[in-house]
């Protein structure tokens, strides 16, 4: 079987997570399976685990991972914005433990045909559903110079985003531009004009994580699912997440912060408390060992009602 991804954090997702054997847990980001299986590990028998991915490569590779404890796990290709009505058509009112590992898979990343790296020549696709029809290269090929650096500076914090978007627009009169190489090239000229030859992270980073956020909505989907998920959790249920990047981690940390404020409690009559007052990082040890691991940063928080924050 190959690596599809190797999960990250799992012992401190377990720690937190599971609170009870007989809970049920839901997996957002359910990629090769990696967390889920760790999750059903622990509470197979008594409890269920529902795992939800939108990319269906990920959900044969996890269904394969998982057939073990295929009478206690449920597989649904789905995206997390809409994890209430999944929840609801499966029939659960109310779920244990929500988990989210955000961003992609070493599968996605690595594999070539998706688009997603510019250290191999591909196609500039970048849609984690294969059945959506907005990829990258539309974005490239359509978008005006406007909206194109007005993406490259909100979703990659690209400090060069006004050059780059103006000569993405003057080379696609001449020629279409459709691979990733092709692009990464045109974002490596702009550097080199700035005389940035020498780079910590190769240039071409912040614009294909600014294409791969718009391809997905991801930042927009987030939002609403985070909120979504608390509402679904039962008393005390726990929510964890698992961000790769500072703007899905100021989601999160935003997203707690407004659902922990006792005006919020008040108004939709329940909300959460934070567990983790700083981000959880993973060990040292971890990191060495997996280098995906070194940007990730989880947020824990737990599901309460308000006559629960005078009580504690
Ligand atoms: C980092 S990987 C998860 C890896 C997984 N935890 C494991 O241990 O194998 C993130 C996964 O989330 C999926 N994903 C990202 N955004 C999603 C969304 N809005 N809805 C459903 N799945 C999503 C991606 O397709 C990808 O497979």
């Amino acid at each position: 079987m190959i690596n599809f991804h190797t999960p990250v954090m799992c012992s401190q997702v377990l720690n937190y997570l599971i609170t009870k054997k007989k809970g049920i847990y839901l997996d957002c980001t359910l990629g090769g399976g990696g967390h889920s299986e760790e999750i059903i590990k622990e509470i197979y028998p008594d409890g269920l685990l529902i795992g939800l991915d939108q990319d269906i490569e990920a959900l044969e590779f996890a269904r394969e991972k998982l057939k073990d404890y295929q009478d206690k796990v449920i597989i649904v290709k789905s995206n997390f914005t809409d994890l209430k009505i999944l929840l609801q058509d499966l029939g659960y009112k109310q779920v244990t433990g929500v988990l989210f590992d955000l961003g992609l898979s070493s599968y996605q990343v690595d594999n070539k045909p998706r688009g997603f790296s510019f250290l191999e020549d591909n196609f500039l696709d970048m849609r984690m559903d294969l059945s959506k029809q907005f990829d990258a290269r539309y974005i490239v090929n359509t978008y005006s110079e406007k909206e194109l650096w007005e993406i490259f500076s909100k979703y990659g914090e690209e400090r060069f985003s006004r050059s780059i978007a103006r000569l993405i627009v003057k080379e696609r009169k001449n020629k279409q531009i459709e691979t990733t190489k092709h692009l990464a090239k045109l974002v490596t000229d702009v550097y080199a004009r700035y005389k940035k030859n020498r780079w910590h992270i190769h240039p071409a980073t912040r614009v294909f994580q600014a294409l791969r956020i718009e391809v997905n909505d991801e930042l927009n989907t987030l939002k609403r699912a985070l909120k979504e998920a608390v509402k679904m959790l039962e008393p005390q249920g726990r929510i964890c997440i698992i961000s790769y990047h500072s703007l899905e981690d100021r989601i999160a940390k935003h997203t707690f912060k407004e659902m922990a404020n006792k005006d919020n409690l008040k108004l939709n009559a329940y909300g959460v408390r934070i567990l983790s007052k700083k981000p959880i990082y993973p060990s040292e040890n971890e990191i060495r060992e997996n280098r995906r691991a070194r940007s990730a940063k989880m947020r824990v928080a737990e599901k309460i009602f308000p006559e629960e924050v005078s009580e504690k």
